[in-house]
């Protein structure tokens, strides 16, 4: 319900990014001044994972582990889901079905059709929906988005992401993320999904085709281990009726997802781009970052110095010219900052989804948000570009984006 300036919220989901927007939905209403106050209302988690604990910590007033049901309840306004992705279709159609205005997180869902059901059900609901590509409100990502806006660098001819990571060797054990019914695809949805809707925020630019791309699995099967709340984990029921059945043994799941993927893509303007998802890509934690050229300059991001954006200004006097370090934690001049901290009190992680709530809550208010959000049908578009890329690795070939709907 949206009375009395409140939104309350059903969070399907307890894991690692259930702890993240509890967090935002709690920071909101004290960093921001919103139209609409963000409500923790109830906490939708699996009985072995105890949601009763979790709400106590997190500030949930209430805790269920029936989704179907309190999704339902006529004091809900908005559903957030933060489930394995094979689960976000299912909650956000049965949340949009409900009435309820959904926020989902990213990718969009485990499959292209999904995906689509999720956009066409967004559509004929006619509630907003918005999918948790947080890192477009990193204060960088935000100014850098508003650079090209303004024509800083000029057209743009190269894209350059990536996205690496360095988690998954041989010893991390099975979970949800390693099983394509479960997760979609690997590396490739986790991490490309952020890259692409990054970059096409900040751009502005279309892919219209994928040219190549190549996709591996390096590590074939992984032990599985009963669950561990701490890693954050998810067994399914059969992995957990596996684990157990082992009688000492050990048991491995099959990976079936892809550990990195790489391709190329034209944008609808003539540029050319290149991305890069990787989990075993050693040394690199979260390496999340782009590299923008245009005719009259560059900008250049990476999340581990995510404070910092760089660019180049090739207007400048060729004696002059170089890479400047832009420091965006000036509340007067780069978005969202005002309301953290004084200039250099550095932001973090979860300051992207604490300021991404702000957005939502300004849109269920029926106000523009400080830059856009994306909404199931945006987020469709990059699933488009991703279920491309991974044509395009089966079949060694190029794959125009009209073919991919
Ligand atoms: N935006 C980001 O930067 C970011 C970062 C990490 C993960 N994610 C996305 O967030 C989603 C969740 O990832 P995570 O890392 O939090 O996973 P996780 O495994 O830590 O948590 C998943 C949660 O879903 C719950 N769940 C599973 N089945 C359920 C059911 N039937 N009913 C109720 N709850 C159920 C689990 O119990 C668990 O609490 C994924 O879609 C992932 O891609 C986004």
């Amino acid at each position: 319900m949206m009375a009395d300036n409140i939104v309350n919220i059903a969070m399907v989901g307890q894991g690692f990014m259930g702890r993240s927007h509890s967090n935002a939905w709690g920071q909101v209403n004290r960093f921001f001044t919103p139209p609409l106050k963000s409500m923790l209302h109830t906490v939708c988690g699996q009985e072995f994972e105890n949601p009763q604990a979790f709400a106590e910590r997190w500030g949930w007033k209430n805790a269920s582990t029936d989704w179907e049901n309190a999704i339902k309840s006529p004091e809900i306004g908005l559903v957030d889901v933060v489930t394995p992705n094979y689960l976000h279709a299912p909650v956000a159609k049965a949340a949009l079905a409900a009435g309820k205005a959904c926020a989902c997180e990213k990718p969009i869902a485990g499959t292209l059709a999904e995906a689509r059901e999720m956009a066409e059900a967004a559509q004929k609901a006619g509630l907003d929906t918005f999918v948790w590509f947080c890192y477009r409100r990193a204060p960088a990502v935000a100014l850098a988005y508003q650079l090209v806006r303004d024509g800083a660098i000029g057209e743009i001819r190269h894209v350059r992401a990536t996205y690496l990571q360095d988690w998954a060797d041989e010893s991390v054990p099975f979970a949800w993320r390693f099983k394509k019914e479960l997760a979609g695809s690997g590396a490739h949805g986790d991490l490309n999904a952020h890259i692409v809707d990054m970059t096409r925020f900040v751009s502005g630019l279309d892919i219209t085709e994928v040219t190549g791309a190549v996709a591996e699995t390096f590590v074939k099967k992984r032990r599985i281990i009963a669950h561990d709340s701490g890693s954050g984990i998810q067994l399914t029921d059969e992995q957990m009726r596996y684990a157990k059945a082992g009688g000492g043994e050990e048991q491995y799941g099959d990976v079936t997802v892809d550990d990195t993927v790489a391709f190329l893509v034209r944008y609808n303007n003539g540029a050319i781009g290149t991305y890069e998802a990787a989990r075993q890509a050693t040394g690199n934690q979260n390496a999340n970052g782009f590299e923008i050229n245009g005719a009259k300059g560059s900008l250049k991001f990476n999340f581990e110095k995510m404070n910092i954006l760089t660019y180049y200004d090739a207007t400048r006097p060729r004696a002059v010219q170089g890479w400047t370090e832009i420091m965006c934690t000036h509340g007067g001049d780069h978005p969202y900052v005002a309301n953290y901290w004084p200039d250099a009190h550095i932001i973090g992680y979860e300051h992207g989804f604490t300021s991404m709530a702000y957005d939502i809550l300004l849109k269920l208010a029926g106000q523009t948000p400080t830059v856009p959000l994306p909404d199931f049908n945006d987020a469709y578009q990059t699933a488009r570009v991703l279920e491309a890329a991974l044509l395009a690795a089966e079949r060694k070939a190029a794959v125009n984006l009209d073919e991919v709907k």
